[in-house]
């Protein structure tokens, strides 16, 4: 199959959905690619570098014509009308508010794949586009601040006397506040964060900032934020108008899905802040923004010298790093769904990932998807169909962290048999130990009591604390073999069965650790190359 990758035609877009790296990956996984003539040259990919890679680099009529067709943003219907009958489209379809695009996919028999529609699952991370483009844009956030922050961000001792570090205040801790946490940290700034969801106060300490408590607190089974009530509101942006007035840089990032941005600082705030101090609101759109004097597009001074970064192209302004990241994201994408690496992709219906994705197949309408459910959201309030389109996509983005199937949730029925399982296994206890001889009763009393108590203790072990978690039961699985090896030359066939099958578990956990170990090494590794 042809994948054809068009050049963007959006004022301003500088960002290529593929990229001679990338290219080299789609051809090992069977498909041809034709790229337009010049596609990548605002993002330094030149034409030369995707015939090298193995591309064919054509005019825009024939990109379009291609099998399957990929760019970041939505095509026009005209663009549409170029495609084949029977072909496939993958970009950035917004299907939600897009309905005359999707029903002209329909009508021409086109599979429409919407990347900005990724359920925000674990096993759809590395193809989410949106991920990748948010990360890009919390980062160069940061870049724009430092680039017109009057002065440096890390602190310094110096012989004309100490320079303090400058301090930076991020106001929503999603993808885009945590990498704009992790960057300004990197760069030596004194970092803090808030964000009405209290369940990011771990993962904003776990950057080396520090969490500021707000007088709202959500509790988000989804990852995503409610919109505040007007009292609500209120209160946060007392709070946020506080903070600014301390801080020499503030990055709002919040959004509420389906919401135009929430006002974090008001003009007030703004006129509290000293002059020379920056704000860079991310929020910034025609809908609205999370500063009440930012100019969308804009990076304008205020009366009392406030620089306001107004900028709404950040992921375009690194445009190489940027189409990278987007292109590996297709890559992982169409890796899921051409196991076969024969260039030809089965979009399995079935599979979560791919449904919620899937706009338009075969001439039917696909959207919206029914709601992914995730293992610790609440149970819908009303069924999918008397969902508002919206809704349904607000659940199907349901980014928590470790669902990965609808068929890992189903929460009741497999409480109840954890339970049953429970009282089996404390049934089974109690007469092992009734049954014992009455030298082994207190060792199976001891065995027990170590298995429960080692049951809540590692389930209740929050998610940054595994690692640690690893080393612990690697050390225990050793004294484990230690004192199997010592049972294992005994005479009684039992006691040489049970050692061996205990050495056999506990090398199962140890060398697994390695293994785990070595995986997550290679992770930070560079390449040869
Ligand atoms: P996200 O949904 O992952 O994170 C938004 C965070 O804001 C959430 O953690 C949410 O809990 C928080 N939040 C919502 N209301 C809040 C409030 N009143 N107070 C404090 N926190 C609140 O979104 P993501 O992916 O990190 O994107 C962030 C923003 O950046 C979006 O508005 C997005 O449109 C924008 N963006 C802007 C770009 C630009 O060029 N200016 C480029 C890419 C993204």
């Amino acid at each position: 199959m042809r994948i054809g990758i068009p050049k963007e035609t959006r004022a301003g877009q500088t960002l290529v959905a593929a990229t001679p790296n990338t290219v080299k990956k789609l051809i090992a996984l069977g498909y041809e690619v034709a790229i337009e003539r010049g596609a990548g040259e605002l993002a330094s990919y030149y034409d030369a570098h995707y015939e090298e890679a193995g591309a064919s680099v054509v005019d825009a009529a024939h990109a379009w014509a291609a099998d399957m067709v990929v760019c970041l943003d939505a095509p026009s219907l005209e663009q549409v009308a170029q495609m084949a009958s029977g072909a496939t489209l993958l970009s950035r379809l917004d299907p939600q508010n897009n309905s005359e695009l999707i029903a002209e996919c329909v009508a021409r028999n086109i599979t429409a794949i919407a990347l900005d529609a990724v359920p925000r699952i674990s096993r759809a991370q590395s193809l989410d586009v949106r991920s990748s483009l948010m990360n890009v844009a919390g980062y160069r956030a940061v870049i724009e601040a430092a680039s017109v922050f009057g002065r440096q961000f890390a602190g310094a001792v110096t012989a004309a006397g100490r320079v303090a570090p400058a301090k930076v205040y991020v106001i929503g801790v999603g993808v885009a506040g945590l990498a704009a946490i992790g960057t300004a940290g990197s760069m030596g700034a004194e970092v803090s964060a808030t964000d009405v969801r209290a369940d990011v106060a771990d993962q904003v300490q776990s950057l080396g900032a520090t969490f500021v408590e707000i007088p709202v607190q959500q509790e988000s089974s989804d990852g995503y934020a409610r919109e505040l009530d007007e009292d609500d509101q209120a209160r946060t942006q007392q709070v946020y108008a506080k903070q600014a007035a301390a801080s020499d840089i503030v990055i709002t990032t919040a959004q509420v899905p389906g919401r135009p941005a929430p006002l974090l600082l008001t003009a007030e705030a703004v006129s509290c802040m000293m002059p020379g101090s920056v704000i860079v609101d991310m929020g910034a759109s025609d809908l609205g923004s999370n500063c009440a004097l930012t100019k969308p597009g804009e990076v304008t001074v205020t009366e009392n010298g406030v620089i306001i970064v107004g900028y709404t192209d950040l992921p375009g302004r690194l445009p190489g790093q940027a189409s990278q990241l987007f292109g590996q994201n297709i890559v992982n994408l169409l890796k899921l769904v051409t196991s076969e690496k024969d260039g030809v992709p089965v979009w399995d219906e079935e599979d979560v990932v791919v449904r919620g994705m899937l706009a338009a197949r075969d001439g039917n309408l696909m959207w919206p998807p029914p709601p992914v459910q995730v293992s610790a959201a609440p149970a819908p309030a009303k069924p999918a169909e008397a969902q508002a389109p919206g809704q349904a996509q607000t659940d199907a983005k349901a980014k928590a962290e470790g669902a990965s199937t609808a068929e890992e949730v189903q929460e009741e029925p497999s409480r109840f048999r954890g339970l049953w399982w429970k009282a089996l296994l404390g049934v089974l206890a109690v007469l092992l130990i009734v049954a014992a001889p009455a030298s082994m009763s207190s060792h199976f009393i001891v065995f027990v009591l170590a298995c429960v108590v080692g049951f809540y203790v590692i389930t209740g072990v929050s998610h940054t604390l595994h690692t640690p978690l690893m080393s612990e039961t690697n050390a225990i699985s050793g004294i484990i073999v230690v004192g199997a090896l010592l049972q294992i030359g005994s005479s009684d066939p039992l006691i040489v069965g049970l050692s061996f099958v205990a050495v056999a578990l506990a090398s199962i956990n140890i060398f697994g650790g390695f293994l785990v170990t070595r995986r997550m090494l290679k992770m930070f590794e560079r390449s040869s190359k």
